[in-house]
């Protein structure tokens, strides 16, 4: 059987989750790499040694060289630092954005044909550096958040009606941070509108809890941030790239008018699949819905000038 080759930059708590679950998925074969190259190699091989167990038959490599990451279909990027704890947002950025522009040239000059999917925080500002210093045509760049944002309000519905999350559908529009639009209206159980099962207090409380995700299980954790729902979530977008399932997901994606929005990466609905980023799909929002996205916009420009200001900086 033939299998993709898929590249995970960044061996951390993101990173290997999300391997461990590919590898059980046979979603492909594997490449690990971090600098911490003992790391990225002591990963692979537990993962690997853990096929026999759990039945898979996929190889998984660690490295620090980018020249093994040749012929990759989809090199997920999560390296750099977590989010701690009081941690301001603009000294997360500077740190990180090095980062991934780093990477994004290497992936560049081995893996030219590559899809990216961003999931380094601050999620917006690094899939934007990440789709101009590679330079791939935005369908092949996109973040991950949407998927993660829109399975944690899953979670707090289903826990609130006493039900499976699995039959919970669920929509967070906007950038990855405390300015995403959960839209209440586009989220269903069973086929029910939510808000036919929920009155509007409740439903408040969702939005707010799920706005600060993130910040929960940093709190929690006290050192690093969440890192077995992203796992999951990233797995859920690769293999609509490699298994071309084209499933719509919230997804960090470049919009040119979309939503009326030109020339930005933020968190829309898209069709994703072998072509990456297939189609933007633009959902009615409602008045106060829009305005959050637009607050939300406005917030992402900032970031990513934050950003580019930094590259040129260190340039
Ligand atoms: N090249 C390759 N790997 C790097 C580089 C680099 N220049 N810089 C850092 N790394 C690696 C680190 O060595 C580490 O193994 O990135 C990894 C990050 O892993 P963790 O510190 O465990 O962080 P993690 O919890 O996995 O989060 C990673 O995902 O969800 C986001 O906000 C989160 O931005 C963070 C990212």
């Amino acid at each position: 059987m033939h299998l993709p080759k898929i590249t995970i930059v960044g061996a951390g708590q993101v990173g290997s989750t999300a391997a461990h679950l590919m590898a059980k998925k046979e979603l492909g074969n594997l490449v690990l790499l971090d600098i911490d190259v003992g790391m990225a190699q002591g990963k692979a091989l537990d993962i690997a040694e853990a096929g026999p167990v759990e039945g898979f038959d996929v190889d998984v490599s660690g490295t620090d060289d980018y020249a093994d990451i040749a012929g990759s279909e989809v090199v997920v990027i999560t390296a750099g630092s977590p989010r701690q704890p009081g941690m301001e947002r603009t000294e997360l950025l500077r740190r990180n954005v090095r980062v991934v522009a780093a990477a994004s040239r290497e992936i560049a000059r081995h893996a030219p044909e590559a899809y990216i999917v961003l999931v380094t925080n601050p999620l917006d500002a690094m899939v934007c550096a990440a789709q101009e210093v590679t330079g791939f045509p935005a369908h092949r760049v996109m973040g991950m958040a949407g998927v993660l944002d829109s399975a944690r309000m899953r979670r707090f519905i289903a826990q609130e009606l006493g039900v499976s999350g699995k039959d919970v559908t669920a929509m967070v529009l906007g950038g990855h941070g405390d300015r995403m639009v959960p839209v209440t209206g586009s989220s269903t159980v069973g086929g029910i509108p939510l808000t036919e099962l929920l009155p509007r207090e409740r439903l408040d409380a969702i939005v707010e809890r799920t706005r600060h995700g993130g910040g929960e299980v940093v709190e929690l954790l006290k050192t690093g941030s969440a890192y077995y729902a992203p796992g999951a979530s990233i797995v859920d977008m690769v293999e609509s790239i490699v298994r071309d399932q084209r499933r719509i997901r919230p997804v960090a994606a470049y919009l040119k008018g979309e939503y009326g929005i030109e020339d930005l990466y933020i968190g829309v609905p898209a069709i994703i699949g072998a072509g990456g980023v297939e189609r933007v799909v633009e959902i009615g929002l409602t008045d106060s819905e829009r305005l959050q996205f637009d607050a939300s916009v406005d917030t992402v420009r900032e970031m990513i000038d934050e950003a580019r200001d930094a590259l040129d900086a260190g340039s």
